[in-house]
């Protein structure tokens, strides 16, 4: 049977679709089964209806009786991946201990650099960085802190546009996001709970093909 996938969104959802459409051509072995979001107004809502995607929109106030209903949803779906894409809310420890090991997120930029922020790219070009990028970890009771599975970066001009620095950084994303939920289902990325941190089964992969340097 194939894997199912829940993504949670709060915002545009590009990622989001980039998922959904990995997951169409096959190259990520699962389905997206559902879209959770915060948002009643979030612009993923509009991507999930283009490829008809389960919508669930989540009151997140309070803070409680909104994972409390994500978490039914979640039991309901039952999905190997609980992926956070853009989902703007810090989930509690109760939370995270009903996923633990199977919850995604994605942060754009180098953590732990611009951890728990929500406005790390600004952050990045106010600080003149000039390697930016983007992580994917598993959550778990930090905030951007847990275990990171791959990083990508990129050169930028901090006088660059932000707009072509977000480009290039969401650019990162789309690519790395797919190949993480691709080897973890695949079995090849695996999170060592007892350690609390990620085992690569192809070494290969950790050095070349989800880590890399764009110039
Ligand atoms: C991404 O930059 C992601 O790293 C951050 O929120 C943004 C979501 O973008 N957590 P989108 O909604 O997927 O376009």
């Amino acid at each position: 049977m194939k894997h199912k996938i829940v993504v949670f969104a709060s915002g545009s959802g590009s990622n989001f679709e980039n998922i959904v459409l990995k997951s169409k051509e096959n190259y990520i072995p699962a389905e997206v089964s559902c879209l959770v979001t915060d948002k009643a107004g979030a612009g993923a809502i509009k991507r999930a209806i283009r490829y008809g995607v389960k919508v669930v929109v989540v009151n997140w106030k309070p803070r409680y009786l909104g994972e409390k209903n994500a978490l039914c949803v979640l039991e309901k779906e039952n999905p190997s991946l609980v992926v956070f894409a853009g989902f703007m809310k810090v989930v509690s420890p109760e939370f995270v201990s009903h996923w633990r090991g199977k919850i995604l997120n994605i942060h754009p930029a180098l953590l732990p650099a611009f951890e728990g922020t929500t406005n790390a790219i600004e952050l990045s070009v106010e600080k003149r960085v000039r390697i930016a990028g983007c992580t994917v970890h598993f959550v778990d009771e930090s905030v951007d802190g847990g275990p990171i599975i791959a990083q990508a970066a990129t050169l930028i001009d901090p006088d660059e546009e932000i707009e072509k620095i977000e480009q290039k950084i969401h650019s990162l994303e789309h690519k790395i996001y797919p190949a993480v939920i691709k080897g973890i289902l695949e079995g090849k990325i695996i999170f060592d709970q007892q350690n609390n941190r990620v085992i690569f089964k192809d070494n290969k992969m950790q050095l070349s093909s989800i880590f890399s340097i764009e110039i």
